[in-house]
């Protein structure tokens, strides 16, 4: 779930219009007027992505988020070329979704209330008919503090949410159900949607997937909360990143990104071992 959510569901008293919000509430035609806009006025400014980032509303009452915005910013600029740059958070997930492999795993970690499990089985659909996502979450929300706007327990539930009938809930802590379901699904990622906010989280999934050798070059992550909030070069999602991936056999790419919110998608590459080269 895209921060400026949060926000508005923890602090109604700080919340005010934001744009991406508006725009991810309309139809597909406003939002493919908006990401032709987005593009168009990329050649113009060059400085595109840092204005949005820059100007974004937020409550600046929350301590760090102007150095989380500068941080993030020069970190945008140092995307290839060639990532893809869309202005809503939900593109980016469908366009990461179609660009998978359909012969591999489909997953995600946090699903909470489903929109986004929803939003990506229905891509499914229509990408890869016949594939299943399979999407795992305790229901109890985040197992320890994250923010100081999202404690531990935010975004718990008291039913399991209603999903597409290609997504399938595995439920339970990641730590206790994650490596019965590899036991029994064969085969590498192709998608993995990392929606679980915490660095503990986020770092037993890599590592689990690592271990299990079901990281391979070609396969897409898609972090929900990479960048972009206060804390998230040392903590969270890009902490986990930063420490698995690279530095093993494995390297990442940058392919897109929505930069005025949070979301990144990487592609796993082959490294060139180390050592003499001949
Ligand atoms: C931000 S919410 C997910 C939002 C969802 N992807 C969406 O867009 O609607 C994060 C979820 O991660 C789950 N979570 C975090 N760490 C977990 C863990 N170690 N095991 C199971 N679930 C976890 C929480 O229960 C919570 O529902």
């Amino acid at each position: 779930m895209p921060l400026a959510e949060t926000d508005r569901v923890r602090q109604p008293r700080l919340s005010r219009f934001d744009p991406i919000n508006a725009l991810e509430s309309m139809g597909p035609p406003a939002k493919a007027i908006a990401e032709r806009a987005w593009v168009a006025l990329d050649p113009v400014s060059g400085l595109r992505d840092a204005f949005s980032i820059a100007l974004r509303p937020a409550s600046f009452r929350k301590r760090g988020i102007l150095t989380a915005r500068l941080e993030t910013i020069r970190f945008v600029r140092t995307f290839p070329r060639t990532a893809r740059s869309f202005v809503l958070p939900s593109l980016l997930r469908e366009w990461t979704v179609s660009q998978a492999d359909a012969r591999g795993l489909f997953l995600e970690f946090g699903v909470g209330d489903g929109e986004s499990t929803n939003h990506i089985a229905r891509t499914m659909q229509r990408s890869h008919p016949g594939t299943a996502l399979h999407a795992f979450d305790s229901f109890r929300g985040l197992p320890e503090k994250w923010l100081p706007w999202a404690d531990a327990g935010a975004f718990a539930r008291e039913a399991l949410p209603t999903v597409e009938p290609n997504a399938h809930l595995v439920v339970g802590l990641f730590q206790d159900t994650l490596a019965n379901f590899l036991a029994s699904h064969p085969g590498v990622v192709s998608f993995a949607h990392i929606d679980c906010d915490l660095y503990s989280s986020a770092h037993y999934v890599l590592h689990s997937l690592l271990a299990n050798s079901r990281l391979a070059p070609g396969s897409l992550l898609l972090f929900d909360e990479l960048m972009n909030y206060p804390g998230w070069i040392t903590d969270g999602e890009y902490r986990a990143l930063r420490e698995l991936l690279p530095g093993g056999p494995l390297g990442y790419e940058i392919i897109g990104a929505a930069p005025v919110s949070e979301q990144v998608a990487i592609r796993l590459t082959a490294v060139a071992p180390r050592g003499p080269q001949r």
